[in-house]
């Protein structure tokens, strides 16, 4: 493959609307090598779909950046979390939370999820228009995962504001502030729970489960992932929710389908994690030895990123991908990824989100947009916007 694909070429409209430039890149190979607006260095850009399903389940790309010779971050100043390491030391993770996080208990949290949306679908009603991210896509979700985690009421806007600059800094030194600050927080957290002593919710579980061989999480490994639970639990499932609104409201005859048979909706939240998807790229891999991806020779150490938002319009794939359409197939996306690093919290994702459709459907016959979205949300990492107003 010759030459460095400049992303910033593609200008302000490719972080509004990404999908025609990553159309242009699928159409001239599934991978690229290229240099993201603003910065200094380059990347691999995978972006067709079966090689997107490949990369995510090759375990030559590596998630330890330590491997070749980097450090990361989050990992310097958070903590080891799942998405940071390989196996078997991810195996070893990824067994000590699935003890705790299990099926049973994202089903045991149905009622609760309801109750929620109900509460604040409730405290919207009156008023007749609300901003739909404030009032109601980003509180459920934080909500749930607090209540889940067992975090106290808190400093919500403060928390808030930290882990959207964690995700989606505005500024480089912002994103640097944002992870020391979600650092102390987490530290004191988990201080607090482990003196308070068991109390049934996840993170008090987490300080106290041990495997059958006595392994147990250490506290740097506690932190990293109190951190990626409230992060990853939240910062997404808000862009899920806001996203898939909005392509119901731009999407009349998908919208009068949907209420016509609200039974439709599981398919429909498919159809909004393929069609618009909250995590546009996967966090970053590496290449742990010299490989091939689609054809194009990737040499050890190489970072690599896998374009979901790409691969998931991949017209090789999907048929008129860009057609939002409640109805249609969308098995094998990867909005969650695919592989060992697979979402986690997908069971508790989809629950979330079938819920606040359904009510928000149900409450609101008459839902419309009431001016244009906020801003995209800056970076490459997640994908939705930052408000959405509506009315009914
Ligand atoms: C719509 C909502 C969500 C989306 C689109 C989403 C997407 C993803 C994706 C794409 C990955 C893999 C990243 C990679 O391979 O680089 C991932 C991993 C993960 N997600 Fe989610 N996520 C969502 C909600 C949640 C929730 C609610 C939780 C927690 C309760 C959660 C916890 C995690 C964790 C812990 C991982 C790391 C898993 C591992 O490395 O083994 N996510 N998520």
């Amino acid at each position: 493959m010759s030459g460095v694909i400049d992303l910033g070429e593609f200008g302000e409209e490719f972080r509004s609307d990404p999908h025609p430039a990553y159309a242009r890149l699928r159409a001239l190979g599934p991978v690229h090598r290229v240099r993201p607006a603003g910065w200094e260095s380059e990347t691999w850009l995978v972006v067709g779909h079966e090689e997107a399903r490949a990369a995510l389940a090759d375990p030559r790309l590596a998630k330890d950046a330590a491997k070749i010779g980097l450090s990361s971050l989050d990992e310097e100043l958070i903590g080891k979390n799942l998405l940071v390491c390989d196996p078997p030391q991810h195996t070893r993770l990824r067994g000590l939370i699935s003890r705790a996080f299990t099926m049973r208990r994202v089903e045991e949290l149905r009622p609760r999820v309801q109750r929620i949306t109900d509460d604040l679908l409730d405290a919207m009603q009156p008023y007749g228009r609300a901003e739909l991210v404030e009032s109601f896509a980003h509180p459920l979700p934080l909500t749930v995962i607090c209540e889940l985690l067992g975090v106290p009421e808190m400093d919500r806007a403060e928390f808030r504001k930290m882990s959207t600059e964690a995700v989606a800094p505005t500024t480089s030194g912002s994103e640097y502030d944002a992870f020391v600050g979600l650092a102390a927080y987490f530290t004191e957290l988990i201080e607090d729970k482990r003196a308070a002593g068991p109390s049934g919710d996840l993170l008090s579980d987490l300080i106290r489960t041990t495997a059958e061989d006595g392994d147990r999480l250490s506290a740097d490994e506690l932190r990293g992932m109190a951190f990626i639970l409230l992060i990853a639990g939240h910062e997404t499932t808000v862009n899920l929710i806001t996203s898939g609104v909005h392509a119901l409201l731009t999407h009349p005859d998908q919208l009068a389908a949907l209420r016509a048979d609200m039974t439709l909706v599981d398919g429909a939240v498919e159809e909004m994690l393929r069609y618009e998807g909250p995590v546009e790229n996967a966090t970053f891999r590496f290449a742990a030895e010299p490989l091939e991806i689609g054809g194009v020779e990737v040499a050890a150490g190489d970072p690599v990123m896998v374009c979901l938002t790409a691969a998931d319009r991949d017209e090789a794939r999907y048929p008129d991908p860009g057609r939002f359409d409640i109805r249609r197939d969308t098995r094998g996306h990867v909005a969650f990824g695919h592989g060992i690093h697979y979402c986690l919290g997908a069971p508790l994702a989809r629950l979330e989100a079938r819920t606040a459709i359904r009510a928000l459907l149900d409450r609101a016959p008459d839902l419309a947009l009431d001016g244009p979205p906020g801003e995209w949300l800056p970076g490459m990492l997640m994908r939705g916007m930052r408000s959405l107003p509506v009315r009914w």
